[in-house]
């Protein structure tokens, strides 16, 4: 089976299930600042989640392209990756635990025909938070599967979410396939045998986690299911290794032609070039979302550059002097393009940033050797240094001190490793600051933010004029951040202007009302949309007084009263062609 293929087969069927499929969203989540990246099918509605009406209904299936940067030092070998494609249905307060388990036994069993008999499946074995699931393993059972191939898993493993600290979450019922073509699936299922390789998540959210980390019932019992695309088509073709599926085929043979050596050269030429392939799949999707961003030293400009500079570190471990991430890129939007046209209509941008980031690295890189060079002895603080500053990775560091007859021996690397712990303490430290907003962390300062938002562009546009749009947006309950196109630095009288155009909306206490509606109608009515990629169908229109239409899926406050007043605190440029403002509410 291919990968296009699986995509269909899935949508299909639960298309004939009476759920709406809806495009992936994109990479980049939409006023979230608890995670940087979309991790899962369900991050993108876990408005809905919570009870927000989905203009699509209670029922929806889509692929999601997701980032995962967790796991990051596993990525080489045969399962992991930092991009993939997550294959997700959900009911939002519609169907539970019944209808999801059965739609996912038909599903792997009739349609995808896997043998029962290499079938197995886990329930959340129960807690002080939550009961013992026996619902789902009565379930499963009665379907065929037998009470051997049922474990009962801690919340460690089965229980899913929230993505961020805060948010919807609940006890999870996974698949799994036994792999080993070699001998019968054991009768008793054992997790910790990995010859079993989970295939499918149903997790029955039906909880909140709140910030003092206690669960609370969630208003509407939602399932929300997800299924790795790149895994269960490898399990499906018999292959134990991703990258041998017809995704990373033809990205292989390319890394392939370019470096003059074969996959299965060495375990370490297979590694590199799996990190190669996976990193620079990142990179392309990263770079050509619908929200394209570009390398930087922030968010996610940083992770995108961390993994573009892997990816070459890697290159120069296979041999190669020449740029060649592009090349790469190249093959890969090829071979996502019909399902991805963003990848095609950004293809430009995608490879020039790779081509520049490129040229940069090889910069730093040049002024670390020339660092070295400087060097008489080298301690473990200079190594990571080295590390830190100029990218160097300890292998790269080791080699050149061995060219240049340095000890660097156990000792160094030690001291290296504390430098590197005590950084990446730092580093953990700072994250959990920034993210502990929570994941869409709906307290009333976000959710004013959120109307703010709408305010501040409206009024951009009517001082700027109408070449103004939103390129991106990140509220926290301490402040808004919006971005928008527009070429020169503000004058103070524009910011003025701006700030008074939204004061005086919010002294007028203007009511904030919303209409569901089709896009046509959206369009027809003048609704500023960024979300037009998102919604084939309906869409909610926030209407705030004669001041702004825009489609959203919200949520906002009533009347703009509540927001007392607004202020810009900050306007600095973000990318070419596109201005930043950070602006606070109530003060
Ligand atoms: N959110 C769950 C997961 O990521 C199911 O989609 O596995």
């Amino acid at each position: 089976m291919t990968s296009q293929e699986l995509r269909e087969k899935y949508l299909q069927y639960f298309k004939s299930k009476g759920h709406a499929i809806i495009p992936s969203a994109s990479l980049i989540p939409d006023n979230d600042p608890s995670v940087l990246f979309t991790t899962a099918g369900m991050h993108p509605l876990i408005p809905y989640l919570l009870g927000g009406k989905h203009p699509e209904g209670k029922k929806l299936c889509n692929v999601q392209k997701c980032v995962r940067t967790g796991d990051i030092d596993e990525v080489g070998n045969t399962t992991h990756h930092t991009f993939f494609e997550m294959l997700g249905n959900w009911s939002l307060g519609d169907y539970f635990k019944n209808e999801a388990i059965e739609m996912s036994f038909n599903f792997l069993t009739k349609e995808l025909h896997l043998p029962l008999d290499r079938l197995a499946c886990s329930v959340f074995e129960g807690d002080n938070d939550a009961p013992r699931d026996n619902e789902s393993a009565d379930i499963w059972e009665k379907l065929g599967v037998s009470k051997d191939r049922i474990a009962y898993l801690p919340k460690d493993d089965n229980w899913w979410g929230p993505a961020g600290t805060t948010g919807p979450c609940g006890p999870d019922s996974e698949m799994f396939y036994w792999t080993d073509d070699t001998v019968l699936a054991p009768k008793k299922f054992d997790s910790k045998d990995k010859r079993w390789v989970e295939i499918w998540n149903d997790v029955f959210m039906q909880y909140n986690k709140n910030k003092d980390e206690k669960y609370s019932p969630l208003e509407q019992k939602n399932v929300d299911t997800g299924m790795g695309l790149e895994r269960t088509l490898a399990v499906l073709n018999n292959l134990n290794d991703n990258y041998l599926t017809d995704l990373f085929q033809p990205i292989i043979k390319k890394i392939e032609e370019i470096f003059i050596k074969k996959y299965d050269d060495t375990p370490e030429v297979t590694r590199a070039m799996r990190i190669i392939a996976d990193h620079i799949r990142s990179a392309t999707f990263i770079l050509g979302d619908e929200k394209g961003i570009a390398p930087s030293n922030v968010d996610q400009g940083y992770i995108l550059r961390r993994l573009i500079r892997r990816a070459i570190r890697y290159g120069k471990q296979l041999g190669i002097k020449e740029v060649f991430t592009f090349k790469i890129a190249e093959v890969i939007i090829e071979k996502y393009k019909n399902v991805y046209p963003e990848l095609q209509k950004n293809k430009e941008f995608i490879i020039n940033q790779l081509i520049s980031e490129e040229e940069k690295f090889s910069k730093t890189l040049g002024r670390g050797l020339r660092e070295f060079e400087k060097m008489k002895e080298i301690k473990g603080v200079d190594a990571f240094n080295l590390f830190q500053s100029y990218g160097f990775p300890l292998e790269m560091i080791e080699e050149e001190a061995k060219k240049r007859n340095l000890l660097f021996g156990e000792k160094e690397k030690n001291e290296f490793e504390n430098e590197f712990k005590k950084h990446q303490e730092l580093s953990r430290t700072a994250s959990a600051g920034k993210f502990k907003g929570g994941l869409a962390d709906a307290s009333v300062n976000t959710t004013k933010g959120h109307t703010a938002t709408h305010l501040l562009l409206a009024a951009l546009r009517k001082v700027l004029g109408e070449h103004v749009f939103q390129k991106g947006s990140n509220i926290t309950p301490q402040r808004i951040r919006l971005d928008f196109s527009h070429n020169e630095k503000l004058s103070s009288e524009q910011i003025s202007s701006v700030e008074n155009l939204v004061n005086t909306a919010i002294q007028k206490n203007m009511p904030i009302t919303m209409e569901e509606v089709s896009l046509e109608e959206a369009k027809n009515i003048g609704a500023m949309g960024v979300f037009e990629q998102k919604y084939q169908n309906k869409v909610k229109v926030y209407t705030i007084g004669d001041f702004s239409k825009e489609i959203c899926g919200g949520p906002h406050i009533l009347s703009t009263g509540e927001l007392k007043s607004f202020k810009i605190i900050q306007e600095t440029a973000s990318s070419a062609g596109v201005r930043r403002i950070k602006a606070v509410v109530g003060k």
